[in-house]
């Protein structure tokens, strides 16, 4: 049995409460789902900036009117120290997701991604500090290995940001750093890779990869490739996510403590793949997409290649990824195609 098997199994037998910040978007609210799921008590915080209440909506209709009960929404805002510290009151576990993602909104108005990013997160850290909370988890970013060569990447080598939004992820891990140092309290930081699944955004022009190209898809417009197309990520499907997450605040091993790791599943799957994988997982799904991709310019702010080393979360969480690309796509594309038509 892997240890998020065990850790499951157990937390239905012992209801703690969880804070997720960033609640109403892609990851907070799977991260919400799961937890009710488990019987847990959960507080969530957002100001909808990209997040929706239909998401919200979604999971309630995902879970019984009793795990429904055990959760406690408030509107409001990080960069507000109050809403912080309300938000904060008597949880046991902080999953801080909210943040303002996308490395082209960051370029294009840095100063609102610093406003959430930073000063936001450090009123979360503030706030959890002074609320004794066990342990406070974050949503780091594989940006922040920037322009380092190196692959697969290592946690500990690390370039220079190549973006506002990579600064900040940056800053988020320099500060948990140095609150453990200074305050002794715990933190751990999960660099995510190129996370989807369900209810991950498709609108809007900050849009991630996935959603973006299987909305045009089935909408019968233009796919349009950033560069030639042999860009690589490692995607990483949502419950891989939500897994590392659980680990992460629970655990119990004083050496995982204070760390910051890769979450992804160390694969790489480049831009020309990842559109034919969804041409057929849209074909499995009776949606016939004929066009052929339309190249354009490489984006500024991205980095060509991606590929977490996911050794470290393996031996000191015990993560072990339960999905690849191919089957997350072929789990989360019936969604897409509900959420779309
Ligand atoms: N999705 C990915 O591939 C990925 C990769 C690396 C890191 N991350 C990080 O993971 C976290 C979650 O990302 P996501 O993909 O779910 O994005 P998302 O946009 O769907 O969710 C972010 C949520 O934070 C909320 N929010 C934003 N500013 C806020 C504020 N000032 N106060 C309160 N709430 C606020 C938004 O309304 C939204 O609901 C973010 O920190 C992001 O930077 C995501």
């Amino acid at each position: 049995m892997t240890a998020y098997e065990l850790l499951i199994q157990e937390m239905p037998h012992s209801p703690k409460t969880w804070l997720i910040t960033g609640v109403a978007g892609f990851i907070g609210s799977n991260l919400l789902e799961t937890l009710l799921t488990l019987n847990q008590r959960v507080v969530g915080l957002d100001n909808f900036a990209t997040g929706h209440q239909h998401n919200l909506d979604e999971v309630r209709s995902q879970v019984s009117a009793l795990q429904w009960a055990s959760f406690t929404f408030i509107e409001g805002d990080i960069r507000n120290l109050d809403d912080c510290r309300t938000a904060c009151s008597n949880v046991d576990y902080v999953l801080h997701q909210a943040a303002l993602g996308s490395v082209p909104r960051s370029i294009n108005d840095p100063l609102a991604t610093n406003g959430t990013n930073i000063d936001g997160y450090l009123n979360m850290l503030v706030a959890a500090r002074d609320a004794e909370v066990k342990s406070f988890i974050y949503a780091a970013s594989s940006s922040t290995y920037g322009d380092h060569p190196g692959l697969p990447k290592v946690e500990h080598l690390i370039g220079k940001p190549l973006s506002p939004y990579a600064v900040t992820k940056y800053v988020n891990e320099l500060y948990a750093e140095v609150f453990a140092r200074t305050y002794s309290f715990t933190t751990i930081g999960l660099r995510y890779f190129n996370v989807f699944g369900k209810r991950q955004d498709p609108q809007g022009a900050y849009a991630a990869v996935i959603p973006k190209w299987t909305a045009a898809m089935i909408k019968g417009e233009d796919v349009f490739i950033n560069g030639d197309g042999e860009t690589s990520r490692d995607f990483c499907f949502i419950e891989n996510t939500v897994q590392a997450n659980l680990l992460a605040a629970t655990t119990m091993q004083e050496a995982a403590r204070n760390e910051v790791y890769n979450v992804a599943v160390s694969g790489r799957t480049d831009l020309n793949h990842l559109f034919e994988s969804l041409k057929i997982n849209l074909a499995k799904n009776g949606v016939r997409y004929a066009k052929c991709p339309v190249y354009r310019d490489f984006r500024a702010g991205d980095v060509r290649h991606s590929q977490a080393d996911v050794g470290k979360a393996q031996r000191l969480l015990g993560y072990a990824p339960q999905f690849d690309i191919d089957e997350g796509i072929e789990k989360a594309m019936p969604w897409y195609i509900d959420f779309l038509r």
